[in-house]
């Protein structure tokens, strides 16, 4: 029998199949979760156990599925439990569990049967693929989704648990997604960092044992290591070559994903939210659902698993992903905390002249009693500070319409200061120890969002925002602390609960911020990139990669990042930061959702004259950027010249970045880059644009040059010490 379901396929197949180890004539439920080029095929054993027989591309014929386990003659599973979908602990198991609980009478063991399953259309190209496990001798059930978006080669995992035992069952671990993959080798990118330094990738060969990425950070909690990798089967995949899966977990907080190279040599990984600290205590018939581990897998290198995630991103997950954004001024860097309304009218006038399209007013406008004049103080009083805004923040709305400006504002609403009305009103709000001594990160406290006072006291910071400054235009959603001392007074004995407590209070708050304000632009920061994800950026437009933006480190940063979240997403602004000129500091920031940090007032009239302009080429081409194809060219880590293109759907219309990475003498561009996803049958036009004012170009815009040979031989950008940075503009001739 073979159902067959328009946009994703799922075939079920009950087949003679040879099994592993035994030759096994009785019929075998082959269930394959496929997508346009991949096929993640599950079987459910003579046993009902639900294993899985097959991840990698698909097969012309689902009826060949059943006999690939026949093919493998690795060792002895002893268990029958190594390529489990959903591995339990406690029974049969000898290795890393996705599940593990101890019942209502203090037992440990588990062992999920497949039930049925179940398929379901979401939309065009999007089916939800459910199965019921359930335990033979405990009332306790597992439903596994797999939710398959065909085009664009991701699918998304979860589990919803939940059980009718007499009290509570203590949930010790309750992991998203448990994959099983066979190859010769297997090579781990993850990534680590720090304030100023996040996103720095290693690869390594995963050895025997157990590799886990993980983080006990609560907020902002990919500051030390966020949670997508990458995993090459075989051998390193390069850009354009290579099999390689990506994965990440949908979820804001504690996080851990441990990758297990098991005794057979095959590869499982068990991804899901952190169970440090977090035994979660069950009530009957209450569902726990896990949050989704997303993954996608290509053949063809990092590049194009990029592309398609990158796309999926835009189409399904990110808020407005397929919507425009603004470019605006910060004033951040120009200010800090001291500013009073006629430094902001003046920047209000720059924003205006620059010719961007947003004013971001950022920390320091709030709080009375301890004004918020330096990080130590006022956050939790978010009433206009009088001094510095006597008018309050609608006067600097009604100045910035007059200057034709859209107005956006800073807040950081999960935080408090230890030195704050609200921490006096409310010390009960605040995540700490009650016994021991406050420890402090960036001088602040986070509050416990697990407490719906808490969430409805967050959501109506924005949502005072709104109310009276209905034209408000943009938020900056700050979280600078992790959380330290991890109490919440709220929770009482149940402390355990405290980590997936918090996020789900934090996805409450930002659910109903969305219900009433579904598209204003939001920024996801916190101090850097120590926040972002992908189910964060269903609330989110757009996120704050680092607060490093020196140029050069960024053109590395945001080459990392964009692996895994479309430019659309990247708040790029053009700061002080670096040594680099202002061009080159404005073309890195343009790959991406340009925004400028500086004085305007302090620019040359010639830096002036060159922002301007370019902020008038990159309003011309930003869609391309935004909504495009992205391929790496040049990687600058491998040479002394990166490079980056965007290319639009139609293949017409693109735009090139180049720089020098390396200052040694004589460094440049010697040997042409071949350009990428271009249209062999086409011919293009190459011209330089963002030249700073005076310049002169080599490069003959007049040329016409076919995709073929661009992409074959390539096009040098001329890049060397007098040209640090190069953006070409590439149009198709007709
Ligand atoms: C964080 C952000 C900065 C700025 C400051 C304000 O560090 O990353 O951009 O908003 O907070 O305190």
């Amino acid at each position: 029998m073979k159902i067959k379901i328009p946009g994703y396929k799922l075939a079920v197949l009950c087949a003679a199949g040879i099994l592993a180890g035994s030759v096994n004539l009785k019929a075998q439920t082959v269930i394959p979760v496929e997508t346009s080029n991949n096929a993640m095929v599950l079987q459910v054993a003579k046993n009902k156990d639900l294993n899985i027989i097959y991840f990698g591309k698909k097969l012309n014929n689902t009826q060949e599925y059943s006999q690939i386990p026949g093919i493998y003659k690795q060792s002895e599973d002893y268990t029958g439990l190594f390529n489990s979908a959903y591995t339990p602990a406690g029974s049969r198991n000898l290795v890393e569990p996705a599940i593990s609980v101890t019942h209502t009478d203090g037992n440990n063991s588990l062992d999920l049967k497949y039930v049925s399953h179940d398929v379901k259309k979401i939309s065009d190209g999007v089916s939800l693929l459910s199965i019921v496990l359930k335990d033979v001798v405990y009332n306790f059930e597992v439903t596994l989704y797999y939710k398959a978006y065909y085009k664009n080669d991701v699918v998304e995992q979860w589990s919803v648990i939940k059980h009718h035992e007499k009290g509570n069952v203590t949930l010790q671990k309750f992991a998203s997604a448990n994959l099983h993959i066979q190859a010769k080798d297997f090579w781990l990118t993850q990534y680590h960092g720090d304030w100023a330094k996040e996103m720095q990738p290693e690869e390594s060969k995963l050895t025997h044992g157990i590799k886990t990425l993980d983080t006990k950070l609560g907020t902002r909690a990919n500051l030390f290591q966020p949670s997508v990798f990458m995993i090459s089967l075989n051998k390193p995949a390069t850009e354009d070559e290579g099999s390689v899966l990506y994965g990440g977990l949908e979820w804001s907080g504690n996080f851990r994903t441990d990758m297990e190279l098991d005794p057979q040599d095959n590869l499982r990984i068990i991804s899901g939210i952190n169970n440090y600290a977090s035994p979660y205590e069950l009530k009957p018939n209450v569902e726990f659902a896990t949050p989704a581990f997303w993954y996608t897998f290509s053949t063809h290198g990092k590049g194009d698993a990029s592309r398609k995630l990158q796309s999926w991103a835009r189409n399904y997950k990110i808020l407005d992903g397929k919507g425009s954004r603004v470019t605006l001024l910060n004033n951040w860097e120009s200010t800090y905390f001291d500013f009073n309304e006629s430094k902001l009218a003046e920047l209000l006038k720059d924003t205006k002249k620059l010719g961007v399209d947003l004013f971001l007013l950022d920390d320091g406008w709030f709080a009375n009693k301890y004004p918020r004049n330096s990080d130590h103080t006022g956050l939790g009083d978010w009433e206009e500070n009088k001094q510095k805004l006597p008018n309050g923040i609608a006067s600097l709305i009604k100045e910035a319409q007059q200057n034709e400006v859209k107005f956006g504002i800073w807040v950081e609403p999960e935080m408090v200061s230890p030195k704050s009305e609200l921490y006096e009103k409310h010390p009960d709000w605040v995540i700490k120890q009650p016994k021991r001594e406050e420890y402090y990160f960036r001088n602040q406290l986070v509050l416990d969002l697990s407490n719906p006072k808490v969430q409805d006291f967050v959501y109506g910071i924005i949502d005072n925002l709104f109310t009276k400054n209905p034209t408000l235009a943009y938020i900056k959603w700050d979280c600078n602390a992790v959380i330290y001392n991890a109490y919440s007074a709220h929770l009482g004995k149940n402390q355990s609960q405290f980590y997936v407590e918090y996020v789900r209070g934090l996805y409450k708050v930002l659910e109903r911020i969305r219900a009433k304000y579904p598209t204003v632009p939001m920024m996801l920061c916190s101090g850097g990139g120590g926040r972002v994800d992908s189910a964060a950026l269903q609330y989110f437009t757009e996120f704050w990669p680092s607060d490093n933006t020196d140029p050069l480190e960024r053109i590395f940063m945001q080459w990392e990042y964009s692996y895994f979240y479309p430019a659309i997403t990247s708040s790029n602004h053009v700061t002080d930061w670096g040594k680099q000129p202002i061009k080159y500091r404005t073309d890195v920031a343009m790959m991406g959702k340009l925004g400028f940090d500086i004085v305007v007032s302090k620019l040359s009239a010639t830096d002036l004259q060159y922002c301007q302009d370019a902020i008038k080429n990159y309003n011309s081409f930003k869609q391309v950027i935004w909504q495009g194809d992205q391929y790496r060219l040049a990687n600058p880590r491998e040479g002394s010249v990166a490079s980056v293109m965007y290319i639009d759907e139609a293949k017409s219309s693109g735009i090139m970045f180049n720089y020098l990475v390396n200052n040694r003498y004589d460094e440049k561009s010697r040997v042409p880059i071949p350009l990428k996803g271009l249209d062999a049958a086409k011919n293009y036009r190459i011209r330089e644009i963002n030249l700073y004012p005076g310049s002169k170009t080599n490069i003959d815009g007049n040329k016409t040059y076919s995709g073929d040979f661009l992409m074959k031989i390539g096009f040098n950008p001329q890049v060397h010490a007098g040209r640090t940075s190069v953006v070409l503009k590439i149009d198709e001739v007709r």
